[in-house]
């Protein structure tokens, strides 16, 4: 297969950020991949290059500006233009709002939005040169919550942080139209991933969503002209919890 795009995705040593690389591995990207742990994530670029396609590893922590900003550089060296940016490298803590500690609010914060702002930043040139040359433009891939949308209990600081990225994703491709770059949040409720493992006995894993329906999204996504601009899309479970997480 010839090669489709480049893409940078956060979040790729597992859960859904590991689903995405796998699916735009298969569908001919050439990635740079990353989370904080190169030991995880070596492993990860060795199934994905069994794809045929070209995989960079990049360990970086999005709670430190000059390694989120070394990402994006290091990307554009090896690769170039980048057709997709995927954001999935998050974090999520659950408590009370009547004593939840500030700190966590402000790790969730930092990792969850300030990174995406910056890695957009820095992205924007290469992601705009990429826009230019093809009739699908060049796309910004975040994966929010549905805790975004609606308030859940105990969640109040992650779901503010979600909430942010999902304007964001908005503001992006407001700004950037002209430059053919636009921005989509996907908002999941459970997605049966290490994140969720804390609601297992709550709600059946069998019945939460998988990484790869939120893999199959972000594909789709890629697909679309530069004329069709998805701000924000919810996945939630069917039944009564329609809407919840
Ligand atoms: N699972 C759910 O129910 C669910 C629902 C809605 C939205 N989401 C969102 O989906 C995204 C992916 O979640 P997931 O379920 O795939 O979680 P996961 O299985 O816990 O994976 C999280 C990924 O992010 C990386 N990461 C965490 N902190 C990081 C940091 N400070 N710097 C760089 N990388 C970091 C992790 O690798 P390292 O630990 O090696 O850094 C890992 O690759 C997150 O943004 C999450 O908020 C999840």
């Amino acid at each position: 297969m010839s090669r489709t795009g480049t893409a940078l995705i956060t979040g790729a040593s597992r859960g859904i950020g590991l689903a995405i690389a796998r699916r735009l591995a298969a569908e001919g990207f050439d990635l740079t991949v990353s989370a904080r742990s190169p030991g995880t994530l070596e492993p990860v670029a060795q199934q994905l290059r069994q794809f045929g396609r070209r995989v960079h590893v990049a360990p970086a922590d999005m709670a430190d500006e000059a390694q989120v900003i070394e990402l994006v550089d290091q990307h554009q060296a090896l690769h170039g233009n980048l057709d997709v940016l995927v954001l999935s490298a998050g974090v999520g803590f659950g408590g009370p709002l009547a004593d939840y500690p500030i700190r966590r609010f402000d790790t969730q914060i930092t990792v969850n939005v300030r990174a995406p702002f910056l890695l957009v930043q820095r992205a924007l040139p290469a992601l705009r040169v990429a826009a230019a040359s093809s009739r699908r433009g060049a796309k910004i891939i975040a994966i929010a919550s549905i805790t975004g949308i609606a308030a859940e209990p105990d969640l109040a600081a992650y779901g503010a942080s979600k909430a942010a990225l999902i304007s964001l994703c908005e503001s992006i491709t407001v700004a950037e139209a002209e430059h053919g770059v636009s921005a989509t949040a996907i908002s999941p409720g459970f997605v049966d991933t290490d994140m969720s493992e804390w609601m297992r006995e709550r709600i059946d894993p069998a019945t939460m969503i998988t990484s790869d329906d939120i893999a199959e999204l972000v594909h789709s996504i890629t697909r679309l002209s530069r004329w069709a601009a998805v701000p924000n899309i919810a996945v939630t479970r069917p039944g009564a919890q329609l809407w919840r997480a």
